[in-house]
């Protein structure tokens, strides 16, 4: 991929920049939960953006998507927000790092990637965190790790339309080799997790049903959130996001709320209890537990939440009867990917069941990942 770039770089540009990269991520638990200030469990993977840059001393952007065959060019002003979704990231990168006082200057650059698109492991994260760590290292500007992640976190909210929590560009910022980190969305408290599940694998199998995180979906579920933090705040001022509640104050506001919020809040408060659960019995190696919150995650964002869809739902049934560990939905849902973990001779024989049912089924196989615990943005050399 990096051959690929610096051919083009050099044809487009007649010279070299300086390499950026960063990651996709998966999540191991710990799902909807960020922007409730909760708990998330994630990790960078070894698939993500590569990006060449290169200041070019004007007030311009020339960006060119390799993958895309595609090249846009924009200003730094609020009205030259470009149509093509993809450069909406590189252009919101800059603006919020404007916004925040950061002076940059025009760049070219050339990018390309191989985080599956829509398979729920945060190409957009990845893409806003390459090119905001490449701009704060290129002009110097200081801008310390949880900013960069909030600058891809606000590219979002501002340019892209989706009110998203922090996990994926977190993760694709701080992401470690061989480590999963457990962040607390509220403190921005964090603890990398030496992941190495001995005689375990971790695979996803994406379904390649196209999930529209942009839609309004994602966006209701937070809004239905915030409902019921906000009547439970009635009873308990001290209640600052959904995570600061127990099921017994949702309790207390089940006539008050609406039937869907209660449902909605319910899975959220369960689910931050078991990102917590999860992490003791990973350190105590207690992997069967581990699976089994997976379970529950995937059945609480199926019924209660409400972000599953068939094919997921059938890719987790498929899990359960190979008698794999752990299986769910991963990421924001409404399509996307299985995450799974299965024990090593039972790998085999699940893959195949798998593809071959859900062929069966809906007429096409899942895609396979094997995931590999990698490094978040960095500087290529
Ligand atoms: C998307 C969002 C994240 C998070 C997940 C669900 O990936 O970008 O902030 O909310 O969905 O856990």
């Amino acid at each position: 991929m990096k051959s690929r770039i610096s051919e083009k770089f050099r044809t487009l540009f007649g010279h070299d920049g300086e390499f950026f990269a960063s990651a996709g991520r998966i999540n191991l638990i710990g799902e909807h939960t960020d922007y409730n200030g909760g708990y998330v469990f994630p990790g960078a993977v070894d698939k993500g953006i590569i990006a060449e840059i290169e200041p070019n001393g004007s007030e311009k952007v020339c960006v060119y998507a390799l993958d895309l065959d595609e090249c846009v060019e924009f200003g730094f002003e609020e009205e030259n927000i470009p149509q093509q979704s993809w450069a909406r990231y590189v252009f919101g990168v800059c603006r919020e790092i404007i916004k925040r006082g950061g002076k940059i200057g025009g760049f070219n650059a050339v990018f390309a990637g191989d985080v599956p698109i829509g398979a729920g492991m945060s190409s957009s994260a990845a893409l806003e965190s390459t090119f905001a760590f490449a701009l704060d290292c290129l002009f110097n500007l200081g801008i310390d790790k949880f900013e960069l992640a909030r600058i891809g976190q606000s590219t979002e909210h501002n340019y892209c339309g989706v009110k998203c929590g922090i996990m994926d560009q977190f993760a694709s910022i701080f992401g470690k080799k061989g480590h999963l980190i457990r962040l607390d969305c509220k403190t921005m408290e964090y603890k990398y997790y030496p992941f190495n599940p001995e005689g375990y694998r971790l695979v996803l199998l994406d379904s390649a049903v196209k999930h529209e995180l942009a839609s309004s979906a994602y966006n209701r579920r937070r809004e239905s959130c915030e409902r019921a933090a906000a009547a439970i705040r009635k009873n308990h001022p001290e209640v600052e996001f959904l995570r600061d509640a127990g099921k017994e104050w949702l309790d207390e506001v089940k006539d008050v709320i609406s039937e869907e919020d209660y449902r909605r809040a319910e899975y959220v408060i369960e689910e931050v209890q078991r990102v917590l659960d999860v992490c003791d019995a990973l350190e105590r190696g207690d992997y069967e537990t581990v699976g089994e919150k997976m379970y529950e995650t995937h059945h609480g964002m199926s019924r209660l939440y409400e972000v599953s869809c068939e094919e997921l739902d059938y890719l987790n049934d498929i899990a359960k009867e190979c008698g794999v560990t752990g299986s769910r939905v991963m990421g924001g849902g409404f399509g996307g990917c299985t995450i799974n973990l299965v024990k090593d001779g039972l790998y085999d024989g699940f893959i195949s069941k798998a593809k071959a049912a859900f062929k069966e089924k809906f007429g096409h196989e899942p895609k396979v990942y094997d995931v590999v615990i990698s490094d978040g943005a960095r500087k290529l050399e």
